[in-house]
């Protein structure tokens, strides 16, 4: 071991440290783990022997574990999102030195990062909030990873991130996404995003098997197909592979999605993403019918009892009274509808980054960060290049969907998108994701909305003021007055 002293250190040695620690390490760039636990520093140190012999060195102490990298230190965590990161940050201040960085890889509310960086800064350590997107298989190969707070945190260690980032024709899957919280926020909004995409995918299958009657081999073969165009993605593959898999448990055998039960689990972030979309008064549609059907989904029971209840009042099961629908032109329909609502749910989550960055100052590049996510990533997709350019075409951009580019492709998709959504009211299958999607889109467009009618109702009971289309000012209307007035002298029947 008589190398140089590794320049970075990672604590938290779950799968996902473990993983990160690995692919630092084989790229070359020794590194020191720890863990509190000492089973998992051991188990992490036969791995990266087994793995290639990787300049890898477990330590069991905090202090050991600190002192063995050298300084400006940059030490990943990679625990568990709240208190442990606390904890764990407690346990190693002790040894940190002016100018050492602390890299939270977790997914972390932004303002505890923000919180944190600045009792870091107090002592003189650097403090960087990151999000690391790929899951396990991510984080081993190479993740997608979004750094923001200390930019001196990310120049000492940017040429191990480029390294250990996944890698697309345009870079590595990484940028200094801007100041404080910055990197968090992109990261719950990755989330969120990722939410919004599952959810869409899902409604996808749920039309395709309920009104179409695919079985999942042949749903196999249209995510698979699916795969090879304009849907191509991490999230559409993985579709294609679950269906393929048989319940080796099964008595009457069948594939193992079927055996699954219909309850969503989440952790956190797609929540916060909903939250801070109300927050910033940003419109996230798709993204708040994806959470929402994550609450419905985790009542089961309840649903069970509605079903049964509303079956005994004579509303049948789902999809009873679907039309009897071409199979090849639903397919093709049902991809249209899945790509145009993607792009709105996307037009969302990039609208409220762009609105939280203007609140906060962070200066994110959309454009980039759709780069970032190009790769490595669970939301990566080849549609996220075309996002880029859009944005670096337009940096001002007001919307996704007015691109030009992304423009021509909704007028193109939209026939298909109505019938789909249309198909599923009928049929009684819920589409939310793409009826969210739907719907903003319509509503955006429109020139003109019926708010007038609510700003007359606000001002009929709250005299809250309304404006005018033609003319300057706020204005207030005796409206219950003078509409009694007008019915006594013309009553409406
Ligand atoms: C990623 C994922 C990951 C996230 C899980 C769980 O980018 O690798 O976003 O960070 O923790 O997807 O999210 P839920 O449990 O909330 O679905």
């Amino acid at each position: 071991m008589a190398m140089a002293l590794p320049r970075i250190g990672l604590a938290g040695l779950a799968v996902m440290g473990q993983n990160l620690a690995l692919n630092v390490a084989e790229k070359g760039f020794p590194i020191s783990v720890y863990n509190r636990t000492a089973a998992k520093v051991d188990e992490t140190v036969a791995r990266a022997a087994a793995e290639g012999d990787l300049p890898l060195f477990g330590h069991y102490t905090p202090q050991e574990f600190v002192l063995s990298i050298a300084r400006p230190r940059s030490v990943v965590l990679l625990v568990k999102a709240g208190a442990p990161v606390d904890q764990t940050i407690a346990a190693l201040a002790p040894f940190l030195e002016p100018g050492d960085a602390i890299i939270d890889g977790g997914n972390e509310w932004y303002e505890n990062t923000e919180r944190r960086a600045a009792e870091a800064a107090a002592r003189g350590v650097l403090y960087l909030g990151m999000g690391v997107s790929g899951g396990e298989e991510g984080a081993r190969r190479g993740p997608s990873l979004m750094p923001g707070g200390s930019l001196q945190a990310y120049d000492n260690a940017r040429d191990i991130l480029a390294k250990v980032a996944a890698q697309v024709d345009d870079g590595p899957c990484v940028t200094f996404v801007g100041p404080g919280g910055a990197g968090n926020f992109v990261k719950m909004v990755h989330n969120g995003i990722e939410y919004g995409d599952m959810q869409l995918i899902a409604e996808a299958y749920d039309v395709l098997r309920a009104v179409g009657g695919l079985s999942n081999r042949e749903l196999a073969a249209v995510f698979a197909d699916w795969n090879r165009g304009e849907l191509e993605s991490f999230l559409v593959e993985i579709t294609a592979d679950i269906f393929l898999v048989g319940d080796d448990d099964g008595e009457a055998g069948g594939e193992l999605v079927d055996k699954v039960l219909d309850k969503t689990g989440m952790k956190g972030t797609g929540k916060w993403t909903v939250q801070q979309a109300a927050e910033l008064a940003v419109a996230a549609p798709t993204i708040a019918a994806s959470l929402d059907c994550r609450f419905i989904s985790g009542l089961k029971e309840e649903r069970e009892a509605a079903a049964a209840a509303l079956e005994r009042a004579g509303i049948g099961g789902a999809a009873q009274a679907a039309p009897a629908v071409d199979k090849q032109q639903l397919i093709d329909d049902v991809r249209q509808a899945l790509y145009a609502s993607k792009i709105c749910s996307y037009a969302q989550g990039m609208n409220l980054l762009k609105a939280k960055s203007e609140e906060k100052g962070w200066g994110l590049d959309l454009g980039e960060l759709a780069r970032i996510w190009k790769g490595g990533c669970i939301i990566r997709a080849r549609f996220l290049d075309r996002i880029k350019r859009a944005y670096q075409r337009n940096p001002r951009l007001a919307n996704l969907v007015v691109d030009p580019d992304f423009a021509a492709e909704m007028a193109n998709r939209q026939a298909a998108w109505r019938r789909v959504v249309a198909l599923a009211v009928t049929a009684g299958i819920t589409t939310p994701g793409m009826a969210a999607s739907l719907a903003y889109f319509d509503t955006y467009r429109r020139a003109r909305l019926p708010a007038n009618l609510v700003q007359a109702q606000r001002d009929l009971f709250g005299a809250h003021t309304y404006e005018r289309v033609d003319r300057p000012g706020a204005f207030h209307t005796e409206w219950t007055k003078l509409a009694r007035r007008r019915a006594a002298a013309a009553p409406l029947n």
